[in-house]
């Protein structure tokens, strides 16, 4: 079952074509993978999807369990009840504890009743790794403490559809496994359909059932990693990366992985 398609999807800025006629289909309980170098159009692909920017032309229709489907064209209001978005670039309010932090998003977005919001917000702080410091004001947390607050508030209004932008990204080693802990029990427990973005490779492969890889605001490749590494005939979901975001002509077969590994991370550093 669909939750999500997505049908010749176009965002311009200004002269700059940021996502390029991308249509897919992301299915009810996958946990689908956003893949591409900077400034490929994850992030826009995803602001689209929620309707914090409208496209330019094409359109994506979003299909609860039992309600829609929702044109982010005209019922992003809809698609908002069921859905949240930890943002690329956010931050916690700074003058409010991480319980606050939590269960006011939980009281705002959403349908959930208060009492369940109160329960919620426990048990994320206790999943996320937050007891001890949920009382203090998050302006005194560290950057990776204040994502997990994030990750918890993107989940404390019990979404269906769940979009996690670099959800890892500046959190510690256990911070990141607690997360992708997290991630996998959402989409095979709960049946929640989650979509994300990460730059790490390893994170894809463990997490995701099917990944899409966006160049140039191009849906370039789609499907699962091993798909994928059948498809493009790579070893590693790294090697069909490289080969599609630079060209065929870097994986020379003589490249020491050392050497790939050193061009991969200077393309992802590029920001
Ligand atoms: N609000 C905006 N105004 C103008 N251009 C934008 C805006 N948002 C994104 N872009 C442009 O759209 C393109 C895609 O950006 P986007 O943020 O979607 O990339 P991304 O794949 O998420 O990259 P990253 O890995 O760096 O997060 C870029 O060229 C970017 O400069
Ligand atoms: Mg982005």
């Amino acid at each position: 079952m669909n939750i999500i398609e997505i049908e010749n999807l176009t965002k311009r800025f200004k002269d700059n074509v940021a996502l390029d006629n991308v249509s897919l289909t992301i299915q009810r309980g996958e946990v689908f993978g956003l893949l591409g170098p900077n400034g490929a159009g994850k992030t826009t692909l995803i602001r689209l999807l929620i309707g914090l920017i409208k496209p330019t032309s094409g359109t994506a229709r979003i299909q609860y369990n039992g309600l829609g489907p929702f044109d982010i064209n005209k019922d992003i209001m809809e698609i908002r009840k069921k859905a949240s978005l930890l943002p690329q670039e956010a931050d916690v309010y700074e003058n409010l504890t991480a319980k606050e932090n939590i269960m006011y998003y939980g009281q705002i977005y959403g349908n959930v009743p208060n009492g369940e919001v109160r329960r919620r917000t426990e048990e994320l702080i206790d999943m996320i790794g937050l007891r001890g410091r949920e009382n203090d004001i998050t302006k005194e947390f560290s950057g990776g403490m204040k994502r997990k607050v994030l990750v918890a508030r993107a989940l404390v209004m019990d979404p269906d559809l769940i979009f996690l932008d670099e959800p890892t990204t500046g959190i510690d080693i256990l911070g990141a496994r607690t997360v992708r802990n997290l991630i996998k029990r959402l989409a095979k427990e709960l049946n929640k359909t989650v979509i994300l973005t990460t730059h790490d490779l390893s994170e894809v492969e463990e997490l995701c059932d099917r990944v899409g890889i966006l160049v140039k605001g191009k849906l370039a490749a789609i499907g699962s990693p091993d798909e994928l590494e059948q498809q493009f005939t790579r070893a590693h979901l790294e090697d069909v990366f490289i080969g599609l975001t630079t060209g065929e002509g870097v994986l020379e077969e003589d490249l020491t992985t050392k050497k790939r590994r050193g061009f991969i991370s200077r393309i992802l550093r590029r920001r």
